[in-house]
């Protein structure tokens, strides 16, 4: 079986991406980001994406016995009255007119010819016959890939993000028969919508920034005046209702946010003012004080304390941290890749039985290059390497010495966070190291935080009720007293941390490597951060390590076995 999740026609603008699967388990996935070279691949359908699981597996399209796509277009008609409110709310007739029959147009072809213009589009590239399709709704894609590899035998399942063809939020209730739905909210009540307008209002892009303003939010505070404004426009609490404040675009709701604050959204992010800070800080309290009041209401709703997140809120990791605390959550699972690239992943075990899924240990799903193929690479580019025997031990001392290591190994990961495969590594000890790599390496915002990767038998150290955390998606405490010693990978503003933890049976040479890191210097830590120049997709192949190397400010390239220095 193959799925995929196609952006062209109807089926979502970004992520796309491809997973294949062999007699039930994910045997190879990517996304087409990673191809295109552009973030998101907006609009694309991933056929390289496509043709490297085919690849991988050794066979051609005509193989598969069917194709899955993770998102379900006549399920928009459940919203159609909106999406005429939406049309008719244009300001000329002319427009109205337009827009109207846009959507009219939208909405037949969603219904009757979904598949139509991807089906045209894949036999531009195929010449076989084009499997059977099934369509599986955008959330139960999400639910599946939150729940199925969970591991829980029963558990709340919340797929929370923009928008899928109807809905924005959904409560599932998961267990051996499969998903249920629960509870669903419609759009545009869409807690994916309300951080995204505070994105954009302050500067970033929604469907991207959103990260940062997480990441900003503990340099503000909480302000009276804002939470206010904000909760005194919208519903929290486990009934939310955010639509006074989101319309149908981006441009719509951060002209409500203007209205509301009674002044204009930042042009662009670059020095924020306290207010903004405080804004972040509010907007980001009041998404988790509504998360946390529905995830609470329906874990007493369905008697469980077994919590799945998916959809792209779900890769706020702060938001996830006050899920993990609440006293009703006994277990968290949080979907790695969470956002609409792992709709694939999850399309592809909707049809299958929870019970024969194995709960998720890694996502090293993606291509790897072998030690032949990477040494015909640097002899054909002139490039002088060398083959250590103690290559972990040489990496580690090279990061004690303070560093910038461009680290390639194996199978590329799968989802927005490096772990270890296509990661650039630096010293976690200092502040100093930090800012050597913001400095020449990352070129971001001086006040964003870097993860840690540290061994799993290390965790309990420096984490408050550490855990299993292999997938960089919950956030934790600092054990007192021990922030000091990796400065580097410390949220300056509130001293957490968003590890991840590393078992040999995880990605057993990125552990050794860690081991030996702490052989030198006493602290089993290093700060980790993916491997892609500013605003560029992570590295997929060698060549691609190669040119970030010699245009970045790093010191050394480790790609498989051998080294390359500056
Ligand atoms: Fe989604």
């Amino acid at each position: 079986m193959l799925s995929f999740r196609p952006t062209i026609g109807q089926y979502g603008w970004h992520d796309p991406s491809a997973v294949i699967f062999e007699d039930g388990p994910a045997v190879f996935g990517v996304e087409q980001e990673r191809h295109t070279r552009k973030k998101h691949a907006p609009e694309t359908l991933p056929i390289e994406a496509i043709q490297e699981c085919l690849d991988f597996c050794e066979i051609s399209l005509e193989d598969v016995d069917h194709l899955v796509f993770p998102h379900k277009p006549s399920l928009q008609w459940k919203i159609a009255s909106y999406i005429y409110r939406w049309a008719f709310s244009a300001d000329s007739i002319p427009e109205k007119l337009y827009w109207a029959n846009d959507r009219t147009m939208d909405l037949i072809i969603s219904k009757f010819f979904s598949t139509v213009e991807v089906e045209r589009k894949l036999r531009d590239h195929f010449e076989d016959p084009i499997p059977p399709i099934r369509e599986y709704s955008h959330h139960k894609c999400h639910a599946a890939s939150a729940f199925h590899p969970s591991g829980f035998s029963e558990a709340l399942v919340l797929t929370i993000d923009a928008r899928g063809e109807y809905d924005s939020t959904v409560v599932w209730r998961g267990d051996e028969s499969g998903l249920k739905r629960i509870k669903t909210f419609e759009v545009p009540n869409s807690l994916g919508f309300f951080f995204g307008a505070v994105t954009e209002f302050l500067g970033y892009h929604a469907n991207n920034g959103e990260g940062k303003v997480m990441g900003l939010a503990p340099y503000g505070e909480h302000n009276d005046r804002i939470y206010e404004k904000i909760t005194g426009a919208i519903e929290t609490g486990p009934d939310y209702d955010v639509t006074p404040l989101v319309g149908g675009s981006i441009d719509e709701s951060v002209g409500r946010l203007e209205e509301l604050f009674e002044r204009e959204k930042r042009r662009e992010p670059s020095e924020f003012t306290q207010w903004e800070k405080d804004l972040a800080y509010t907007a980001q309290e009041i998404l988790e004080e509504i998360v946390v009041t529905l995830t609470e209401h329906h874990c007493r709703k369905v008697g469980t304390g077994n919590v799945a997140l998916a959809g792209g809120v779900a890769l706020n990791c702060k938001m996830n941290k006050r899920v993990m605390e609440s006293s009703l959550v006994d277990e968290v699972f949080m979907q790695p890749v969470a956002n609409d690239a792992g709709l694939a992943l999850g399309g592809g075990l909707v049809g299958q039985d929870p019970d024969d899924v194995p709960a998720m240990k890694d996502v090293y799903l993606g291509p790897e290059f072998s030690n032949d193929t990477v040494e015909e690479i640097l002899e054909t580019n002139k490039l002088s390497y060398r083959e250590p025997d103690d290559l972990e031990a040489t990496v580690a001392g090279k990061i004690a010495d303070g560093e910038l290591i461009g680290w390639f190994q194996g199978r590329m990961e799968m989802g927005p966070r490096a772990l270890g495969n296509r990661s650039i590594l630096a010293d976690p000890r200092t502040a100093e190291s930090r800012d050597r790599v913001n400095k020449f390496v990352k070129h971001r915002e001086e006040w964003r935080p870097f993860a840690p990767s540290m061994t799993e038998e290390g965790a309990e150290e420096y984490l408050v009720d550490a855990n299993s955390a292999p997938f960089m998606i919950k956030t934790f405490d600092v054990v007192p007293g021990k922030a000091d010693e990796i400065e580097a990978v410390i949220h300056p503003a509130d001293d957490t941390t968003r590890p991840q933890t590393v078992r040999p049976d995880q990605n057993e040479r990125y552990h050794r490597l860690i081991a030996e890191f702490e052989e030198i210097t006493g602290v089993p830590v290093v700060l980790n951060t993916s491997f892609n120049d500013h605003a560029e997709p992570i590295v997929r192949t060698p060549q691609e390590a190669i040119k970030d190397f010699f245009g970045m400010g790093l010191d050394t390239l480790v790609i498989n076995d051998y080294i390359l220095e500056k």
